[in-house]
């Protein structure tokens, strides 16, 4: 096994207070609590208001992991955003929020990789430890998908919420780290999750707004054996990688988007799912930032304990699948 180069120092994460239940939904969609919970496992997810924006979530989260570690913003030396939901589309979401934390010694920048962003994120950030360009990377994943989700349909619009978490990786100093990790996609099957409209391609219009394609549009069943499929990869090529099984993996963070998927997972990887974090019932889907909102929660509860071993794996549009197990 690799010695690891870097390791995650700490967690941090943001969560409106707005809760949104599905009966709420029931009662302006033609839906039910009962379906969403069957199909999906979501009970309730979390909505940002007007003043929630994906970089003051962002900064919530920051600030919370970098006093947990006694650090300010100058220490840090570069940020890595991982977001499918910009505040805007020009600049980048992580200079918006190194403007706002007054992280003013980093460099920031964003990285697009939908849901399994974050992971990207990290290994992004790994490299720039190995390179010796960085030595306090602060990692973010934050979304704020409620406002490019589609509110009149039901297939998409149940299974979205806002948030964000934050880690910071820094040099290794001992056998604490990332151990390995895996990253794929394939853009062949980008039109099946998506937002047609509002870039470059199509630029806002009377016609774009009407059709609703600057909303998020996905092919839900097709997504969903790619899913299964893409995460079952992701598993075995971060364990293969490590030089481990699932039986040596004390926790497994998956994306969190669906219960029916988090299970195959699990089966998949050999682990019981007493051994596998859920929160996608309280959530529903915060793409990028799911895991780091996760692995937060884990952390705090005492779910993920130093000496763990921690395998996380996430699959979004893209596609783009990714993987990491770490020592915790
Ligand atoms: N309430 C009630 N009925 C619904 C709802 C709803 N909210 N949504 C869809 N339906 C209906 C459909 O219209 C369809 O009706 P029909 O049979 O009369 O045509 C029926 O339910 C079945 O629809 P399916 O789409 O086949 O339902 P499925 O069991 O596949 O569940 C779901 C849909 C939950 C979206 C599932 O496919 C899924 O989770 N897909 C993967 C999503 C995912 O993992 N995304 C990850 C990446 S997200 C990112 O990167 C941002």
């Amino acid at each position: 096994m690799k010695r690891p180069i870097a390791e995650l120092a700490g967690t941090g994460r943001y969560s409106p207070a707005r809760v949104m239940t599905n009966d709420e939904f029931s009662k302006i969609l033609d839906t039910s609590d009962q379906w969403i919970r069957e199909r999906t496992g979501i009970r309730e997810r979390h909505i940002a208001t007007d003043q929630e924006t994906n970089a003051c979530m962002a900064k919530a989260a920051a600030l919370q992991l970098l006093g947990d570690l006694g650090m300010t913003p100058l220490d840090v030396d570069a940020i890595v955003y991982a977001t499918a939901s910009p505040d805007r589309l020009l600049p980048s979401a992580a200079c918006d929020l190194q403007a706002i934390l007054g992280a003013k010694n980093a460099a920031a920048f964003d990285v697009g990789a939908a849901c399994a962003g974050f992971i990207y994120s990290l290994n992004v950030a790994e490299g720039l430890i190995a390179a010796e360009q960085a030595k306090n990377v602060l990692v973010i994943a934050a979304e704020r998908l409620t406002r490019i989700m589609d509110w009149s349909d039901r297939a998409t619009a149940v299974l979205f919420g806002d948030g964000a978490g934050a880690t910071l990786l820094r040099p290794s100093t001992g056998s604490r780290g990332i151990l390995s990790s895996y990253m794929k996609s394939d853009g062949t099957l980008a039109e099946l999750l998506y937002r047609p409209g509002g870039g470059a391609l199509h630029p806002p219009s009377e016609e774009l707004l009407k059709d609703h394609s600057y909303f998020i549009h996905m092919a839900g069943r097709e997504v969903f054996k790619a899913a299964v499929l893409s995460m079952a990869d992701a598993c075995d090529q971060a364990l293969r990688r490590a030089g481990l099984t699932g039986a040596d993996v004390d926790l497994m963070i998956p994306h969190q988007a669906n219960i029916r998927i988090i299970e195959a997972t699990a089966k998949h990887a050999g682990m019981p799912m007493d051994k596998v974090y859920v929160n996608v019932d309280r959530y529903g889907n915060t793409s990028a930032a799911s895991i780091a909102i996760a692995l937060d929660e884990a952390v705090r509860t005492g779910r993920l304990a130093p000496g763990m071993t921690v395998m996380l794996v996430a699959f979004g549009a893209g596609f783009t699948w990714a993987s990491m197990v770490v020592k915790w």
